[in-house]
């Protein structure tokens, strides 16, 4: 099969498009040919190396995790699948490798495409969907009538997690820049703040969450919008001690972890708030619950740009520059 591979880490380092053995199936997995690839952060941060000491890989690596295609095969153990049927996923860390022509993906962490989206459109979600729902319903549990903050609203996660939380009945503010405002409304955004401009601190009080997606300074400065008792979740780091069980990392690598975030939890507890690291899972049942929700109108995908399979490495770059406006796809079928 073809496929994009990183034979060795570095910054910017471009994917060699490569023939490839086509991956063995396990039991428990189905063969997808994979028709449409979403483009992450996770998968320019991979190839940097960023994530070598959470998710040491061993290379040569066929990179991508969110895929739309149709089943193929499945293993002998996979009961809920058969071949033809269409599905999408966020495959599991360690069994990656959608930006190929066949992808195996753990039956459990699967789920049948929304029946309303184009290829393309569902492997926009997975990433981001399970990330706004992990983040929002999973650590935060928000309720109706509660008020949270979700930082570049724009982006690929943003754009999910806005429509996620108006559905679960929450006012939502976000981040992006004057560009962007009439998208992020369009969404559902309530209050929109035009980062270049405005300090989202002096506008935001007394919220009940935070999705922190940004960097350490904004991390802080959204300690001081949360009412007490307020949640900051954020996805860009620091990681905290759960997140050492979670990976079940060696001794070294969890007192790493401890120390990282010791600061802001430390300043968190003072202000009676919780602070909670979070990596995104695959998660088939939650993705089956996000096909509903996409199903009946809740949540529709925002797409940037699809490019073209041998234009992987642009479609990279063009997540990494950091302006994409929604989701970018691959299109592999
Ligand atoms: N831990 C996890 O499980 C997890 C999961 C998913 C993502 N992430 C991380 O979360 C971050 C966001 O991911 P993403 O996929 O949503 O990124 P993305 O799609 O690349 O975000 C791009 C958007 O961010 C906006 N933006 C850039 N700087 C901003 C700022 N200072 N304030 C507000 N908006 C800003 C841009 O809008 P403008 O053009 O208007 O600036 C653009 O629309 C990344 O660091 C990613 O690695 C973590």
């Amino acid at each position: 099969m073809k496929a994009f591979v990183l034979e060795r880490y570095g910054k910017k380092r471009a994917l060699r498009s490569a023939e490839m053995p086509t991956p063995e199936l396990r039991d428990d997995e189905v063969l997808v040919e994979v028709h449409a690839a979403g483009v992450n952060q996770l998968d320019t941060k991979l190839r940097d190396g960023e994530f070598k000491l959470i998710l040491p890989y061993r290379l040569p690596l066929v990179l991508g995790h969110d895929v739309a295609g149709v089943v193929v095969e499945v293993g002998s153990r996979v009961r809920q699948f058969k071949p033809g049927d269409e599905v999408y996923a966020r495959t599991d860390d360690f069994r990656i490798g959608t930006f190929a022509q066949f992808v195996p993906v753990k039956e459990a962490s699967l789920a049948f495409k929304p029946k309303n989206l184009t290829m393309e459109e569902a492997a926009s979600i997975p990433l981001v969907g399970l990330t706004a729902w992990q983040a929002l319903i999973e650590k935060a549990k928000l309720k109706k009538g509660q008020r949270v903050f979700i930082q570049a609203g724009s982006g690929g996660v943003g754009t999910f997690a806005i429509q996620l939380a108006k559905h679960l009945g929450a006012t939502v503010a976000t981040t992006t820049s004057a560009a962007n405002a009439s998208l992020v409304k369009s969404l559902g955004a309530d209050v929109v703040v035009d980062y270049k401009t405005q300090d989202f601190e002096d506008v935001l009080r007394d919220y009940d969450m935070v999705l922190n997606s940004q960097d350490g300074k904004t991390l802080e400065k959204s300690l001081r919008v949360l009412k007490r008792g307020g949640k900051l979740v954020s996805i860009s780091g620091p990681p905290d001690p759960d997140f050492g069980k979670q990976i079940a990392a060696p001794a070294f690598v969890k007192l790493v972890v401890r120390l990282l975030s010791s600061g802001v939890r430390r300043k968190a507890k003072r202000r009676g708030l919780d602070y909670a690291f979070l990596f995104m899972k695959a998660n088939g049942s939650q993705l089956r619950e996000i096909t509903r929700l996409v199903e009946t109108g809740a949540i529709r995908p925002v797409i940037d740009r699809v490019f073209p399979f041998e234009s992987t490495n642009d479609a990279l770059a063009y997540v990494e520059a950091g302006r994409a406006k929604g989701k970018v796809v691959v299109k592999i079928k």
